[in-house]
Formats: C-alpha cells, sequence, structure tokens
C-alpha cells in the first residue's frame, strides 16, 4: 500500500561533510567531487547521481533519475572538512594515498588544498599502527567530545550552512566488545568523564555528532554507533544514522554471488577468500586487534544470507575464511581471490574462482557521497535512529536489535528504492504484475 508520503523539509543552503580521516577513501571522494563539478569525470558508481527509480506498472515507462525524484543536495552545495591525525592538507593527502593520478589532482588542487585537518581525537590504544602530531589534548574523554562538538559548531559557522552530516572514514580500531559502559547515557557519560577504554575515539565522534543534532555512518567495522547507548541517543534526538563498513570489494561481491548460489538451492562446501593490500587501511589492518574487527565483519555475510539452520543438507558445513595481506606494492589497487566449493544435483562438486583487480577507495567514494546525500534526505524527512534502508552500502549493516540483518544486495537496493518510494507516496514496487496478465 503506497503511505500518504513524508512532509520532507526543503533543503536550502548548504550541507556540510564532516569526515573523520581525511586518507585515501575520503580525498578521493572530495576530489572525485570537485573534477565532476568542473565537468572532468562522471560521478560512475553512485546511485544518487546516476541511479533510476520505476514509478507504477512496467507499460507506465515513468522511470526518473532518483535525484529528480526525491530532493537531495546538489554537489554544488557540499562543503567539505574534517580531522585527521596528520597535518596533511586533502592534496598531499590525496598524493600520499596514491589512488588518483597527479594529473588529475592537478586540475583539483586549489579545492583540495582548503581543505585542512582538524586535529583529532585519537588514542593510539585504538590503532596501533600509526603515530601522528595533529592530536587533540584534553583531561578526559568527555572535554575530547565537547572539544569536537565545538569544531562542528565552528565548522557551520563559518562556513554558513544549514545543516552537517558525519561518516567515518578513519582507520579501523581495534575489536571491542559492547560492555555496560554501552548500555545506556548515564553509564556512558560516566565512561566519557572517567576515560573508560570501552570508549573509543570513534565513539566520541559519534556522541559529539549526535550531540549536536549531526547524522552519523560509520565505513569501518568498528562497534562505533553500534551500540545501545548511541542507538537510542540517535532515536532520541530525532537523528539518522547507520553503519557498518562500506561494503566495497570482496563481501560485495559476496553479497552478490551467495544470494544466486542460494536462489539455485547449490550447496557449499568452503569459501576462501584472500587478497593482497598496500595502502595505509591494509597496514593498519596487519595488527591482529585491527583485523579481528574486520574479520567479524566479512565472515557474517555469508551465514546470513545463506541460513544454515533452514537449510542444513546444503550449507551447515560451510569452511569460510577469510585473509587481508599487507603488501605495500599494490597501493591501493587491492587484488582478491576468491575460491569457492559448490555442489550441485547428486551432490557432484563445482568450483567457481574469482580474482577481482580492484580499486578500493574507487570503489568506496561513491557509497560515501551517497550516504551524506541520504542521510540528510533522512534528516530532513525525520527519519530517526538506525537506517536499515541503507544496508545496501554496509557489510555489517546495522538493525533493530530483535531482527537478523538482510546481507543479500538485491534485496537491499529493493528495500532502498521502495524506502524512496514510501518518502514520497508512492506504491513500492513488489514485483508480483498480475495485472499484466488479467
Ligand atoms: N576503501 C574501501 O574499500 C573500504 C571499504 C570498507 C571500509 N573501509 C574503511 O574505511 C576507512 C578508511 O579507509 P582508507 O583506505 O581511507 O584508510 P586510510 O588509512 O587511507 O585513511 C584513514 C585516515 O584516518 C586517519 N585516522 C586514524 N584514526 C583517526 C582518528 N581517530 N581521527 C581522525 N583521523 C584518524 C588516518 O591518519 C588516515 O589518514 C578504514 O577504516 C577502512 O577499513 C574502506
Amino acid at each position: 500500500m503506497a503511505s500518504k508520503g513524508i512532509n520532507i523539509e526543503e533543503c536550502n543552503g548548504k550541507l556540510g561533510v564532516l569526515v573523520p580521516g581525511l586518507g585515501a577513501v575520503s580525498t578521493t571522494f572530495f576530489a572525485g567531487v570537485f573534477a565532476i563539478l568542473k565537468g572532468l569525470a562522471q560521478p560512475v558508481g553512485s546511485l544518487t547521481q546516476m541511479g533510476t527509480i520505476r514509478l507504477g506498472k512496467r507499460t507506465d515507462k515513468n522511470v526518473p533519475a532518483i535525484k529528480d525524484f526525491v530532493p537531495l543536495v546538489r554537489l554544488e552545495d557540499l562543503v567539505f572538512g574534517g580531522w585527521d591525525i596528520f597535518t596533511d592538507n586533502c592534496y598531499r593527502a590525496a598524493m600520499n594515498a596514491g589512488v588518483l593520478d597527479e594529473r588529475l589532482l592537478n586540475q583539483v588542487k586549489t579545492e583540495l588544498e582548503s581543505v585542512k585537518p582538524m586535529k583529532a581525537v585519537f588514542d593510539k590504544n585504538y590503532v596501533k599502527k600509526l603515530n601522528g602530531s595533529n592530536v587533540k589534548s584534553g583531561k578526559t574523554k568527555y572535554d575530547l567530545a565537547m572539544q569536537l562538538i565545538e569544531d562542528c559548531q565552528k565548522f557551520k559557522d563559518e562556513n554558513k550552512l544549514d545543516r552537517i552530516i558525519m561518516i567515518w572514514c578513519a582507520s579501523t580500531e581495534v575489536y571491542i566488545e559492547p560492555t555496560s559502559t554501552h548500555q545506556n547515557l548515564s553509564n556512558f557519560e560516566r565512561g566519557l568523564k572517567n576515560n573508560s577504554p570501552d570508549i573509543s575515539p570513534s565513539m566520541i565522534y559519534a556522541y559529539a555528532a549526535i550531540s549536536s543534532g549531526i547524522p552519523f555512518a560509520n565505513g569501518a567495522p568498528n562497534l562505533t554507533v553500534d551500540i545501545p547507548v548511541l542507538t537510542e541517543f540517535a532515536h532520541d534526538k530525532n537523528i539518522p544514522i547507520a553503519g557498518k563498513d562500506f561494503k566495497t570489494g570482496q563481501t560485495w561481491m559476496k553479497t552478490i554471488v551467495a544470494p544466486g548460489l542460494k536462489a539455485r538451492l547449490l550447496g557449499l562446501r568452503g569459501w576462501f577468500s584472500t587478497n593482497i593490500l598496500g595502502n595505509r587501511d591494509g597496514e593498519v589492518l596487519d595488527d591482529p586487534d585491527a583485523f579481528k574487527t574486520k574479520e567479524e565483519s566479512k565472515l557474517s555475510v555469508l551465514e546470513y544470507i545463506l541460513q544454515p539452520e533452514m537449510y542444513p543438507n546444503l550449507y551447515n558445513d560451510i569452511t569460510h575464511k577469510v585473509r587481508i595481506n599487507y603488501y605495500p606494492p599494490r597501493r591501493d589497487n587491492k587484488e582478491g581471490w576468491d575460491n569457492i566449493d559448490i555442489f550441485g544435483w547428486l551432490g557432484y562438486d563445482m568450483q567457481i574462482k574469482i580474482n577481482f583487480l580492484c580499486r578500493d577507495s574507487i570503489l568506496a567514494a561513491p557509497i560515501v557521497l551517497d550516504l551524506a546525500l541520504f542521510l540528510d534526505l533522512a534528516k530532513r524527512c525525520k527519519m530517526r535512529g538506525i537506517q536499515e534502508w541503507l544496508s545496501f552500502y554496509f557489510k555489517s549493516p546495522m538493525c533493530a536489535p530483535e531482527l537478523y540483518p538482510e546481507h543479500d544486495l538485491f534485496i537491499q537496493l529493493m528495500k532502498l528504492k521502495n524506502t524512496l518510494r514510501y518518502i514520497k507516496g508512492e506504491e513500492p514496487i513488489t514485483h508480483l504484475g498480475m495485472e499484466y496478465y488479467d
């Protein structure tokens, strides 16, 4: 049934995009937007810029562009800022990251140079492989949160912004289990004031964002905003949040292939994924504690998609291994290998091999753009708390505690587009199609 549509606040003025972590992903995103605005490149991979949405019956032939269907901020109205532990401006950081070629970067040099990092909230206990000097000091984690809140306000005032969103694009933090500190606001704020080790820097950013009325998305696998206290805090403050871990290379491929195997009821004996990666992210993930955070995020996907409890004969006994090898010569150009041992009719074995030569940040940048625009839309639609319709973009999608996450890329896309239809009061599309044959 169609909703009546949601009263969407207009998207006047400028939208600030604040990013903790001015590294490969974020500078590729910023440089890309600047290049697109200058007509130097196309926003390939972005649903908000290139995607369409069908409305009504197939015979209606009504398929507008998504950006014409829902009111999204225009790229020229985005203003970028962020924090990093290194003092490099975004031109230098992009050059170091080595994702985009120098010729393209030089064409957007002035714009990139104008984005300079604010001092970060950083603690080496959570990212062991990095050392940087551009770091805030404060007696307590609470003081640091207050400094971030001030940064956000100052950024808004100085750039005359209407609204801000924040997306975590900083390094992956070590693995943390949820504890009582993460259960409610009084425990969490006590933890901030007592410097509890349960509270990582990314949680301090998320707390500062929500306190400031800023929607927050988490592009890394750290818990960050995926803890009861911050999901409830966001809900109570009417702030949309989303996470976690951008779905780019191998896991994206997994969420395409695994639903296909399950759709045809083909069995799986094992899935071995390995890859080589040489960027700073790869270096950070070389630390076993940081890798554990990533591994948890990557492993859960198959289990949820294949539902071994419902199909024990096909999926009960799977060996699933994921390896990431830090290999500097490849920089951001990751190479991934998947070996998939499957079985078919009468249990006969088959194999699938995937060799994906991808570019991590090239796949991640359009995701950051879409999340920025959709989170802002969600805020203007007064949608609050976890935005499950944005699962499409994440390896470990956040969802309500009583649900299991939906990992199937195609269900995720249908959910996203139906949410847009719902917002605008259009019929959701079920693909039933009986009416064509009445
Ligand atoms: N590129 C992808 O395809 C992809 C996919 C999924 C997730 N991610 C995640 O996105 C994040 C960014 O990836 P990247 O390739 O840009 O990494 P990167 O190492 O190039 O950039 C991360 C930046 O964060 C900074 N940083 C670390 N801790 C910080 C803190 N507390 N505050 C502010 N800055 C901090 C680092 O100095 C670095 O410049 C990583 O966590 C990565 O795991 C990336």
